[in-house]
């Protein structure tokens, strides 16, 4: 038995949780600074990093707490180094390397974006049915469904958050290879993004679904960025098609003019839109590069509509994680250092944050 201590800090989620083998959740806590950044509108780096000094400390004893275990337990620290906002992963990478060093233990670095995909790997207790779009695990496709969960390489991993939007081809633990992603936005930005232009509340993804709930898909036909047969992502030409609308209805003055935007009708076709790129590509690109599944993750994997449309759209055999591991957590920080730290991988005392991490770097 593997315990391993997972800690998260790279954007606006304090996070820290105790997973066994990879696989079993003992713990999963997540202090969110949303209210905080809703008076902005978005993340605000440095507060964000000032919150997360506040909250680190009783996040990890909390995770610990709920686990039920001892320092003396856990076999390894485990944390996100790279990517995201500077200031937030130094909070995370420093608790971290205090952890390991007091208690003897070794450090792993973890790349956000892998532990995103490894959300995957933890699998929802009991098994839920297919087709449970809220529990993840999600069976699709004409091959699969409703089968036993496990996942066979090689899978095709689309990666979609607030900062990342990619297509990656996974060929093994840690052997990934990156086929495309977004040349402007992230599919996340984009709905948070809309959101604001639309008036509803931060972050925009959540918002969009529930007021596209009521809304008509087909209202407006918002463009689509195919970009060719290339597997990259444009979301900036939908963002203006969405602005364009909102200011024709600005000489109603703006109090007016956002009564009178038909914003349900405008989020449920801006959510299709996006939606409809995002599945058409992944399904291409694992089609033509031989994957046995396609792997959902990341923020805008929670969206109700991409998993079923993903599923529904997809020859293979579709995953997501449970809503709650798609966005930013740390099961899935220690959920991947499972994997790495069988495979022998330690990192030193020198691990520093890396912004811009690439999932690149990480091919072991
Ligand atoms: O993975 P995540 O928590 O943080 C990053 O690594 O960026 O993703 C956050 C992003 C936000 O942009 C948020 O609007 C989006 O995920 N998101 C959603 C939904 N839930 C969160 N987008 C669309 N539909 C959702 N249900
Ligand atoms: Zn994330």
């Amino acid at each position: 038995m593997t315990l391993i201590l997972g800690i998260e800090t790279s954007c606006d989620e304090t996070a820290a949780a105790v997973v066994e083998d990879g696989q079993r959740i003992l713990s999963n806590v997540v202090a969110s600074q949303i209210e905080i950044h809703r008076r902005y509108g978005g993340v605000f780096p440095e507060v964000a990093s000032r919150q997360h000094i506040l909250s680190i400390t009783p996040v990890i004893e909390e995770a610990m707490d709920e686990a039920g275990v001892a320092w003396d337990d856990l076999e390894a620290v485990a944390v996100t180094y790279g990517p995201g906002l500077a200031g937030s992963l130094l909070v995370g990478v420093n608790a971290a390397k205090g952890i390991a060093l007091g208690c003897g233990l070794p450090l792993l670095g973890i790349n956000h974006i892998e532990a995103h995909i490894y959300a995957n790997w933890l699998p929802p207790l009991p098994l839920p049915q297919p087709f449970d779009l809220a529990q993840g695990r999600l069976w699709g496709g004409k091959r699969g469904g409703g089968e036993e969960p496990y996942i066979v390489f090689p899978v095709l991993c689309l990666v979609v958050s607030g900062g990342h939007t990619e297509l990656i081809l996974m060929s093994d633990h840690g052997q990934y290879q990156r086929l495309g992603g977004t040349l402007d936005d992230a599919a996340g930005e984009a709905f948070d993004k809309v959101g604001r232009l639309l008036g509803l509340d931060y972050p925009g993804g959540p918002a969009i679904e529930q007021a596209a709930k009521y809304g008509d898909p087909t209202a407006f036909d918002l463009p689509r960025a195919w970009l060719g047969d290339s597997y990259d992502f444009s979301f900036s030409g939908l963002k203006t098609a969405v602005l364009r609308i909102v200011k024709a209805h600005e000489p109603f003055g703006l109090a007016q003019g956002r009564r009178q935007l038909p914003v349900v009708d405008l989020a449920a076709s801006f959510q299709v839109a996006v939606v409809e790129v995002l599945v058409e590509k992944a399904r291409r690109a694992a089609q033509e590069h031989g994957a046995e599944q396609i792997l959902l993750a990341g923020g805008v994997a929670a969206n109700k509509l991409l998993r079923q449309e993903m599923a529904e759209r997809s020859d293979l055999p579709v995953l997501c994680p449970p809503i709650f591991l798609c966005t930013d957590n740390a099961a899935m920080v220690a959920g991947a250092a499972y994997f790495r730290y069988q495979a022998g991988y330690r990192s030193g005392w020198d691990l520093d944050v890396i912004p811009n991490l690439k999932l690149a770097h990480e091919a072991q």
